[in-house]
């Protein structure tokens, strides 16, 4: 087929797959180029004082990147602004944390423009484009003002967010509109989907037809539910691996026959790790026989440092974990084992295998591939319970997992106490009904399936 263009804000395709740590749009953005010739646009993560739109073109792991550097102005307003202060706690259901700024606005138009001036003449008139996330929403009525024919996709990662939060933001329609230049609008879930139509009818007087297309600013769009998933084949290699079959037996050494429960995030307000620590400290005050016997390790790597409200959740989770541990821990047990750092894929899928609990509850999440990471790592004789947060994306298609309201304390405890003592039986029931779920619905799925339906 044509050469397949993916474009996206952050290009980190690691050089070595089973060394990568990347998120999950990383991860899966590179596998979804090693099968189709193209090239991934992006930006550096660098700046340069003045923007020249030279392309740096490099070749990683058999994926040919090329990226620009932005100014600094760029970043604090496109980056750090709009997409990071303005569209992420938007897209999280949280306008107490949105920022409403007029610059952030200015910026992130200019920078949309930007890219889309620099890519334009790499393009071929059969290339298929496919581009990724809230950063990049207006890009598609950029490249058309530049002439642009090509077929566009656009696939958000992210939650949409509920209409009524959505009218919040000044121009929103400025924004919605700009994204019937895309030929193809995919999203997470059916929910995420719903949304979207929702603000389309009320606000844009917009029509939704029979097979997703819909019509409204004069133009239509058609609409799909692709739910992103993992490379499977992948991550069993990096747990079967020497460092993740060593990564488990450290672990297993350390734990000393106390059940592992395990978290994995970004530090990010949407994860909902205080509500997470302060549910586990509710479950050690309900069980106190259980004490010593379990503990929780969880691995947060620090995440977009540079935004104030990334710096208060840091604070207020070191507070709080320490709190816990000071309240709780014994001579030779703590009860919190908690990391600032990234790990590499084969230690992570060491650490998620000799984990008896994944504990996966974000407050809101677009899907949430942690919790599918979890349940590939397992040992099907004797796997562990996925606890999985009912406003993750993931649980629309992950019912067998025990789901919880993360909000809440007390049914967080309950959930973490039934995971601890449910039978081999059950644990296997499930684990199987989820791994069906996790391999039919891999990544490789997702991205034939995008391309197909954009094609078309
Ligand atoms: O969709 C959200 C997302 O793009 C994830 O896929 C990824 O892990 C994360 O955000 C990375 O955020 P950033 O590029 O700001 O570090």
């Amino acid at each position: 087929m044509s050469r397949l263009i993916v474009v996206s804000n952050r290009v980190s395709a690691p050089k070595d797959p089973a060394a990568g740590s990347a998120g999950g749009l990383a991860m899966a953005l590179s596998a979804a180029l090693r099968k189709y010739e193209g090239l991934w646009f992006g930006w550096s993560g660098e700046t340069v004082e003045r923007f020249t739109g030279e392309l740096n073109i490099e070749d990683r792991a058999g994926v040919t990147v090329a990226t620009v550097d932005l100014e600094p102005q760029d970043v604090d307003e496109y980056y750090n602004g709009y997409a990071n202060k303005t569209l992420w706690p938007l897209f999280h259901h949280r306008v107490d944390l949105t920022a409403y700024e007029r610059s952030y606005g200015e910026g992130y138009e200019r920078t949309n423009r930007r890219f889309a001036e620099v890519l334009q003449p790499l393009l071929q008139p059969d290339d298929v484009i496919w581009i990724h996330d809230y950063h990049m929403i207006p890009m598609a009525r950029d490249l058309r003002r530049l002439g642009v024919k090509n077929r566009i996709g656009f696939f958000l990662h992210t939650p949409w967010p509920a209409r009524q939060l959505l009218v919040t933001l000044p121009h929103h329609r400025r924004l919605v509109k700009s994204m019937f230049h895309f030929d193809l609008l995919g999203f997470q879930t059916r929910e995420w989907m719903e949304l979207f139509q929702r603000y389309v009818e009320v606000e844009a007087k917009g029509v939704v037809g029979p097979g997703g297309r819909v019509e409204a600013f004069d133009r239509s769009v058609q609409l799909g539910v692709f739910p992103i998933g993992i490379d499977v084949d992948g991550f069993l290699a990096a747990r079967d691996s020497l460092l993740g079959q060593k990564t488990y037996d450290r672990i297993a050494a350390s734990a000393a026959f106390r059940s592992m429960i395990v978290g994995v995030d970004r530090l990010d307000y949407s994860k909902g790790l205080e509500q997470r620590l302060l549910g586990y400290e509710q479950f050690l005050e309900d069980n106190p026989s259980m004490r010593g016997d379990v503990f929780l390790l969880q691995v947060t790597p620090i995440s977009r440092d540079d935004v104030d409200t990334y710096q208060d959740i840091r604070a207020r989770l070191d507070a709080l974990a320490g709190r816990i541990n000071g309240a709780y821990a014994d001579m030779d047990w703590q009860p919190i084992r908690y990391l600032n750092r990234t790990f590499r894929r084969d230690q992570l899928a060491g650490i998620y295998r000799a984990a008896r609990v994944g504990l996966v509850t974000p407050l809101r999440d677009g899907m949430n591939l942690v919790a599918k990471e979890y349940v590939a790592a397992q040992n099907p004789d004797d796997p562990g319970v996925l606890i999985l947060s009912r406003f993750a994306g993931a649980a629309e298609q992950m019912g067998e997992a025990l789901l919880v309201n993360p909000f809440s304390r007390e049914e967080l405890s309950d959930a973490i106490h039934k995971a601890l003592t449910m039978p081999r039986e059950e644990r296997i029931r499930k684990w199987k009904a989820l791994m069906q779920v996790v391999r039919d619905t891999d990544v490789a799925h997702w991205r034939d399936q995008f391309v197909r339906a954009l094609i078309n």
